[in-house]
């Protein structure tokens, strides 16, 4: 872990009208304003984004969106484009979250040009990927999550992969209470190093790799001691700013306690 700076991402899916996250911000950045040794990112609905702007100015905590068009601009009712994310400060955005696969029927396609025009856009896109527990019990949770990453990474040169964050998620763990074992999540995590090896050589140390799926206060120290595993992309658990606080300083521990601090 200590190769990496590690990353702390909060995903409040569709969760929290814009006085409910100007509350949250407030809060939030009283706990967690002296924290230096890692990222920390608050991914909101898009109409939450702007006000938080405003809130996190000048702040430790980075902003993100949860999905983005693969478009510039144009006719496509309903879609967002990175300009307008750039346009509220956003610097990071989820990409192919599990949820935008299985309920929106995003293909690795889609993910592909997505995440291609997020970092034409100069954003840092987090592309998600799992498998689902059928996979998994057929013992093709590596090759599954590794296609994945193939399919939507393997058009990007060295320079764009090593801009990105990458997020195994195995969707049965997803909001379900069940969290891989650390030592799950470190083999998948090393897989998938093992996959943007073959993309991009020895660059592949650089990218951070996080885990998500029930991610809590009580789990993240185990979690990061993992060598591949660099930070966490956590949902329910973030949506309470003092809980979320307390996953990030027991994870800002972690990192103390191996540099050294
Ligand atoms: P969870 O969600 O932490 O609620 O399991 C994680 C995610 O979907 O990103």
């Amino acid at each position: 872990m200590a190769k990496r700076r590690p990353v702390i991402a909060g995903n409040w899916k569709m969760f929290k009208t814009v006085s409910e996250a100007e509350n949250y911000a407030v809060s939030f950045l009283e706990e967690v304003k002296d924290v230096t040794e890692l990222d920390i990112i608050l991914c909101a609905p898009f109409t939450a984004l702007y006000p938080l702007k405003n809130e996190l100015e000048e702040s430790v905590v980075h902003l993100g969106a949860q999905n983005m068009s693969w478009a510039d601009q144009g006719a496509y009712t309903g879609e967002i484009s990175a300009q307008m994310l750039l346009d509220v400060a956003c610097t990071y955005v989820i990409l192919g979250h599990s949820e935008r696969r299985e309920l929106f029927g995003e293909t690795d396609q889609e993910i592909a040009k997505k995440v291609k025009k997020a970092l034409a856009a100069g954003l840092t896109p987090i592309l998600c990927v799992g498998e689902n527990l059928n996979v998994r019990e057929e013992g093709k949770a590596a090759e599954r999550v590794q296609g994945q990453v193939t399919l939507a990474l393997s058009s990007l040169s060295t320079e764009e992969l090593s801009r990105m964050v990458i997020a195994y998620e195995p969707i049965w763990a997803i909001g379900t209470g069940k969290t891989a074992s650390s030592k799950d999540a470190q083999e998948m995590c090393a897989a998938i190093r093992n996959t943007l090896t073959d993309l991009m050589g020895l660059n592949a140390e650089k990218v951070p790799i996080l885990y998500g799926g029930s991610v809590k206060a009580e789990n993240i120290a185990e979690l990061l001691n993992e060598p591949d595993v660099d930070g966490a992309l956590v949902g329910g658990a973030s949506l309470d700013p003092l809980s979320f606080a307390k996953l990030v300083h027991n994870a800002a521990a972690v990192v103390a306690r191996v540099v050294g601090i």
